[in-house]
């Protein structure tokens, strides 16, 4: 295993460690709200500190982008660690056992190695650059599906831009009428490591951050699939607007939605 994986791996068990003991007594956690239906807990701050001095102590000059403090810039610039300590956090909150660590590093702005690790399954999957995809070390790769015909998607609702319903519901409508039937789990993370190791065969979602993302898209590049944005762009690391799956099935889905995005989505 590539060392710097191997890192990431170390870090996200230890916050799943600190997220599943917190989540036996979920009820007890203290909850902030952060905007609009976006909230925080002790438990994301306490894993991701955790997270942070696992790297911190192998890769003391490597910069770290997380969600819950921002950018620590470190000497060395060309290695960046982007990571979502907990994705799900509404799940968390609810007692939904639903969530994920998501760590990602970028060496000179390329996706380089990825974790992401569900604590309650005890699933780990993890990508290093052209060295494919594993779950639990063992290969997995997206589905093949041509057509919509027959596939369930993953989605993600726009429940921070609730100003693109309409867009959304007409893509989700003609999505929805071709597709054998859709899921909305909560965790972005998740969605795209389950498109990944083939149990959906697509996802598409509006809104995200690039920790939410970073380390799936990595995934699915390694499992042989695509990510893109909502009109089959390279835009998404900066509209948060992503699609993904194999590229002929990610080609009909764009077909799909490109009809309804609004002049802000493309
Ligand atoms: C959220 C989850 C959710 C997605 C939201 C994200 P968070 O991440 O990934 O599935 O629909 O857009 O914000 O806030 O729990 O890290
Ligand atoms: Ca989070």
């Amino acid at each position: 295993m590539h060392p710097m994986l191997n890192i990431a791996v170390r870090a996200a068990r230890s916050a799943g460690t600190v997220i599943s003991r917190a989540f036996e007594q979920h009820d007890k956690i203290e909850i902030e709200s952060k905007g609009n239906n976006d909230f925080v807990t002790s438990v994301d701050i306490k894993a991701e500190q955790a997270i942070i001095d696992t790297i911190k102590k192998s890769y003391p000059k490597h910069t770290i982008i997380s969600e819950e403090c921002g950018e620590i810039k470190g000497e060395d610039n060309d290695y960046q660690w982007i990571i979502d300590p907990l994705d799900g956090t509404t799940n968390f909150i609810k007692g939904i056992p639903h969530f994920s660590v998501s760590i990602a590093l970028k060496v000179k702005g390329k996706l380089d190695q990825a974790v992401i690790y569900d604590p309650i399954r005890g699933e780990l999957f993890s990508a290093s650059r052209g060295k494919g995809a594993q779950l639990n070390n063992q290969r997995i790769r997206v589905t093949q599906h041509k057509e919509l015909s027959g596939t369930i998607l993953a989605a993600g609702f726009p429940q921070n831009q609730k100003n693109q319903l309409d867009a959304y519901m007409n893509m989700f409508k003609d999505l929805f009428s071709q597709t054998a039937d859709m899921r909305r789990a909560g965790s972005a993370a998740l969605d795209l490591a389950y498109v990944a190791a083939g149990r959906v065969d697509g996802y598409f979602e509006l809104g995200l951050k690039p920790w939410n993302t970073a380390a799936g898209e990595l995934l699915i590049i390694e499992s042989g699939g695509l990510v893109t944005d909502l009109n089959g762009g390279h835009e998404h690391n900066t509209s948060g607007n992503i699609v993904a799956a194999n590229g002929r099935l990610l080609k009909e889905i764009v077909k799909t939605i490109r009809p309804h995005l609004s002049p802000s989505m493309k």
